[in-house]
């Protein structure tokens, strides 16, 4: 069963969870690769954009960045920090534009969002469609194959007088197309704690399989899973950047 109090009812925590994600190393080295495969163009889209962190530093670094996320309270909260961008409210599987576009990201694997391997697939023919010649879709992404079901990050975070534990943790039966991402938030203020506990549902695929959906409209670069440095996948790790160039 799903449940969805992250971007919902909990959002106001979203950035509290991510508060160790460093999103300047990852919105710089996506630059990085932009300078390196794509054209010169600024025009920038953040697909699944959450609060708009990468918006803010694309913003700040130049381009015309705008978000597109389909929970209005994550999006309220992106306005908030970008005043100046433009935000809509959509799916990232059937999306247009007015423009096309130079860039366009998805970040934290929320490309996995998509859902089912049918809706990824049109994710990716609307990151294609809504691209310039030469234009750059880049995102991150985890092999199905290589998911380890017993493993999990976990922090815990001061604030406000709360204590506020989360965790994570993929999980993927051995399988088929889906997997799931399972979160617990729990927070502790004056003894008293409130837990909710997530299960997202999300596509799941190898890189095998990614890239022979991918090759039909893109050039495929396939890299380490390092924002700092560029190093090809070495076709063992199961995280990994994809970068793709529209002919
Ligand atoms: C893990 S968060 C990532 C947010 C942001 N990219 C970051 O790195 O912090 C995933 C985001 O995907 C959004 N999302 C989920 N399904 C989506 C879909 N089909 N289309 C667009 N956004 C979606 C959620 O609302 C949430 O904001």
């Amino acid at each position: 069963m799903s449940s969805n109090y992250l971007y919902t009812d909990l959002s106001a925590y979203y950035d509290l969870m991510c508060a160790d994600i460093n999103y300047h190393a990852q919105s710089y080295g996506v630059r990085r690769l932009h300078q390196l495969f794509g054209n010169d163009g600024n025009a920038h889209q953040d697909l699944a954009c959450g609060t708009g962190p990468h918006v803010r530093y694309f913003i700040d670094f130049g381009y015309q960045s705008s978000g597109l996320d389909i929970n209005p309270p994550m999006l309220a909260q992106a306005k908030t920090r970008c005043p100046e961008a433009q935000f809509t409210l959509g799916d990232m599987c059937d999306f247009q534009v007015d423009e096309p576009l130079d860039l366009i990201t998805c970040f934290l694997y929320s490309i996995h969002y998509s859902g089912a391997i049918e809706k990824l697939k049109q994710c990716i023919a609307s990151a294609h469609r809504a691209l310039k010649p030469g234009g750059m879709f880049c995102f991150n992404s985890v092999d199905k194959n290589k998911i380890d079901n017993n493993l999990f990050e976990q922090h815990t975070v001061d604030q406000g007088g709360s204590l506020f534990t989360f965790r994570s943790a993929w999980h993927y039966p051995g399988e088929g197309g889906k997997q799931s991402l399972k979160l617990s938030i729990k927070k502790t203020t004056g003894g008293v704690t409130q837990s909710w506990e997530d299960v997202h549902p999300m596509v799941a695929s190898g890189f095998e399989e990614l890239t022979k959906i991918l090759e039909p409209f893109f050039d495929v670069h396939i890299l380490e899973h390092d924002y700092e440095r560029i190093i090809p996948w070495d076709k063992t790790s199961g995280n990994a950047i994809f970068v793709c160039v529209k002919a």
